[in-house]
């Protein structure tokens, strides 16, 4: 069959490899790809909300099944676009419909969601413009720090975490009457803080049955000793070491279980990726997010850890028939670490001449923000690679990665060397 990713990041990379692995997949196209795909896919020239243009290849090149990688998306509902065009009803589509993807697109419809269905989270409220003094006065009644988040998706930025009550205060006004987050906050939803480590939990489902893939835990700050600004990810692990299985079998019953009960009953029509943010308060999971996709750099880490053909998986979702499907789970760890431009998060170049890839024999290396220029292979974008490995734990296999990364260079090439200090 010929099948559609869609995206251009390190998870469609890695997407593309292991649906490339499979005899079913006859031609595999990415959309708009980079240059780690273009080595084993056809890159496509299409934005990922670019519907019609998505409809035009689909037709064109006879794809019968439709990987959606990012949330943008999703939220814009491509998988009802899909399913309202005659031509395009017939199509597997994997990431859910627009009700679903609201999970992700709306904080306080999650956290709504989450009460609804008795799932443990963190308690809140939520505000607009109207009700910013009341929103001032709620803050009053939590303790520091504060949690302020922007209702709609801020590309990973709405979330401000405040130690005084005063800056909170100021920070809501802002966010509400000052739109700091545009259209984005609009809406905020304040929560209680809570402390403990974080991990992501990973789920497929075909609306009816679901597999829960292996946990990963991600890095999402810049700086050494999880310090300064938040990133996309600068790295992933996965198994997590602290995610035993009692604690496992806890997320399973009191989150997973719940949440797949709560799309049936709120009616939210749900065949693709769940990845499930929590934290660990205790020996407590709660949920501090939900988002409709796999995560990014985590795919780098879980996917390269399950041998399934993800071509019969992907069918099984479009044929509700995942409960005929066990994963074959690599007891190994896996690590990533991601290598990016200078400057990144804030604003870095790029274009520049990547060299040594070649030179990674023991290690996978995954293309995020690279493309092909005259047969080279340059940046493009603030997250450039991220370089996987497996080892018997995770120090053994980081070590296999930060070997791997030795070999590699761009100008401005920077990459975190603490991977796994908290573990
Ligand atoms: P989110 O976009 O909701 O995942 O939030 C971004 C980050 O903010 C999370 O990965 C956490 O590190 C942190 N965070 C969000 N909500 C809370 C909370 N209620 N308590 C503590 N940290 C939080
Ligand atoms: N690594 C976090 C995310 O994909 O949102």
């Amino acid at each position: 069959m010929n099948i559609l990713i869609i995206g251009g990041g390190g998870r469609e990379h890695t997407i593309a490899w292991k649906l490339a692995q499979s005899k079913q997949c006859k031609q595999l196209f990415v959309a708009p790809g980079n240059a780690g795909t273009h080595e084993i896919a056809t890159n496509l020239s299409i934005g990922v909300t670019d519907f019609k243009a998505i409809k035009e290849a689909v037709l064109a090149n006879s794809i019968s099944m439709v990987i959606v990688g990012p949330e943008d998306p999703l939220v814009k509902g491509i998988h009802d676009f899909f399913l309202g065009d005659e031509q395009l009803q017939g199509i597997t589509v994997v990431g859910p419909q627009q009700a679903a993807a609201t999970l992700e697109g709306s904080k306080e419809f999650a956290k709504e969601f989450m009460k609804a269905h008795n799932i443990p989270t963190a308690r809140y409220d939520s505000f607009t413009k109207e009700t910013v003094e009341e929103g001032c006065r709620f803050l009053e009644t939590m303790k520091a720090p504060y949690v302020l988040k922007a209702d709609g998706l801020a590309g990973g930025k709405g979330v401000l975490i405040m130690e005084s009550l005063a800056d909170a205060q100021n920070e809501l006004r802002e966010m509400l009457v000052g739109q700091k987050f545009g259209h984005a906050s609009k809406k905020v939803v304040i929560e209680e803080f809570l402390n403990g480590i974080e991990l992501s939990c990973f789920v497929l489902t075909d609306g009816k049955n679901y597999l829960t893939l292996p946990m990963a835990k991600d890095y999402k700050r810049i700086g050494e000793g999880d310090r300064g600004l938040n990133t996309g990810g600068m790295g992933a692990i996965s198994p997590v070491p602290f995610a035993s299985p009692e604690f496992i079998k806890k997320i399973e019953d009191r989150i997973i279980k719940p949440t797949m009960d709560g799309f049936q009953k709120s009616n939210l029509p749900f065949q693709g990726f769940v990845f499930i943010g929590l934290i660990k308060v205790g020996e407590d999971p709660f949920v501090i997010e939900y988002n409709v996709r796999m995560g990014d750099p985590e795919t780098e880490v879980v996917f390269p850890r399950i041998h399934n053909d993800w071509v019969e998986l992907f069918k099984a979702v479009g044929a509700q028939t995942l409960d005929q499907h066990q994963l074959q789970i690599d007891p190994r760890t896996a690590t990533t670490i991601m290598a990016v431009s200078g400057g990144y998060p804030e604003a870095y170049e790029k274009g520049k001449k990547i060299t040594g890839i070649s030179e990674v024999k023991t290690s996978t290396v995954f293309h995020a923000g690279t493309q092909i220029e005259n047969g080279t292979v340059i940046t493009s974008g603030g997250r450039v690679l991220a370089v996987t490995s497996f080892g018997e734990d995770h120090n053994e296999a980081l070590k296999q990665s930060y070997e791997a990364l030795a070999k590699i260079d761009f100008q401005g090439m920077y990459y975190r060397k603490d991977l796994g200090f908290d573990l």
